[in-house]
C-alpha cells in the first residue's frame, strides 16, 4: 500500500512525503554497493601502500578482493539498469514526476541564490522539490555511474571486447574507471556527506531518506516552490486547513517514530 503524501502527527505537526519506499530502498542499496566497491577497489589502485596491502590482506589477498569487487560491480550494473528503466517507463506512462531533471529555471535559481548570498537580494529564490544543487549531484551520479559501468565491463571482459573494439580501449577504460572512482569518492565525502549529515541545517542527519517524510516547515524553508504547490493556503491551523483532505491521513507507524524522535 502506498504511504500517504501528507500526514498529520498526533502533536499536530504536518509531514510531507519526500521519498517513496522503493527510493529509500535504492538509497540503502547504493550505500552498500558503493562502500563495498570503494573498499575493494581502492586497495587495488593503491596496492603498494601499507593501507592497501592491509585491506587486501583482510580479504585474503588481491584475487578475493577482485572477486568481491566484480560481484558488487554486477549488483551496481543491475541497479543502474533498473533505475533507468523505471525512470524511463515512469516518464513515458506519466506516472512519475521528473522532478530530478534539470530545467532552465534551475539556472535562474542558481543565479538568484548567488546574488542572495552576495547580498544583492533580500531573499533566496523559491526552490522546487529538488533544487539545482541536488539535480546537479543526481545527474553527476547517473553519468558517473554509467562511466563506471561501461569501463568496469571493459575491465571485466577485456579479451571479449578486444575482438570487436580497438584494444586501446582497455587502458583507456582503466584510466577512466580509476579516476572516476576517485572523483565519485571525493564528491561523496566532501559534498554529499556534508549536505546530508554534517551541514548545520540537518546535523546530525537528514532523516527524510530514512523516514521518507519532511516537516512542512522544512519544506517551506528549503523548497518553497513545492510547499506552495502542496499548500497554496498554508498548512498550520491558523491557515484554515492543512491541505486537500483527500491527501491528509492520520499517523502511520513510521511518522509516529518521527514524531517521538522530534519531540
Ligand atoms: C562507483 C562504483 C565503483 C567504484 C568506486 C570502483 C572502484 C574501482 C577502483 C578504484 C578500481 C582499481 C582501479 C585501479 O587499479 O587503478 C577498480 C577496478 C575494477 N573495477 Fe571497479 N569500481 C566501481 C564500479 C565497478 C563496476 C560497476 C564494475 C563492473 C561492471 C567494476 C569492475 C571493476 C574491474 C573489473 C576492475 C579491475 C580489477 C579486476 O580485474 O577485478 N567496477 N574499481
Amino acid at each position: 500500500m502506498r504511504s500517504p503524501e501528507i500526514i498529520r502527527l498526533p502533536n499536530g505537526q504536518v509531514m510531507v512525503k519526500r521519498f517513496s519506499l522503493p527510493r529509500r530502498f535504492e538509497h540503502i542499496l547504493a550505500i552498500v554497493t558503493f562502500v563495498a566497491l570503494i573498499v575493494t577497489g581502492f586497495p587495488q589502485k593503491f596496492d603498494t601502500s601499507n593501507f592497501g596491502h592491509w585491506v587486501l590482506g583482510l580479504f585474503g589477498g588481491l584475487d578475493n578482493a577482485r572477486y568481491v569487487h566484480r560481484a558488487f560491480g554486477v549488483v551496481f550494473c543491475l541497479h543502474a539498469i533498473t533505475h533507468l528503466m523505471v525512470a524511463i517507463l515512469g516518464a513515458l506512462r506519466g506516472t512519475m514526476r521528473m522532478s530530478l531533471l534539470p530545467v532552465t529555471q534551475d539556472l535562474r535559481d542558481a543565479w538568484q541564490n548567488l546574488r542572495y548570498y552576495m547580498g544583492y537580494r533580500e531573499h533566496g529564490p523559491k526552490l522546487p522539490k529538488f533544487d539545482y544543487r541536488q539535480k546537479f549531484e543526481y545527474i553527476g551520479l547517473v553519468l558517473g555511474g554509467l562511466v563506471m559501468v561501461a569501463s568496469g565491463l571493459v575491465l571485466m571482459y577485456p579479451m571479449l571486447l578486444a575482438q570487436f573494439l580497438p584494444a586501446s580501449l582497455i587502458p583507456a577504460a582503466q584510466v577512466a574507471h580509476s579516476n572516476e572512482a576517485m572523483l565519485a569518492f571525493l564528491v561523496l565525502v566532501i559534498w554529499h556527506i556534508y549536505g546530508a549529515v554534517l551541514s548545520p541545517e540537518v546535523f546530525p542527519i537528514d532523516r527524510s531518506i530514512i523516514t521518507g517524510y519532511v516537516s512542512a516547515e522544512e519544506l517551506e524553508e528549503h523548497h518553497a516552490q513545492e510547499y506552495d504547490r502542496l499548500f497554496p493556503h498554508g498548512h498550520g491551523p491558523h491557515h484554515g486547513h492543512a491541505a486537500a483532505p483527500a491527501v491528509v491521513a492520520q499517523t502511520p507507524p513510521v511518522a509516529q517514530q518521527v514524531a517521538s524522535r522530534a519531540e
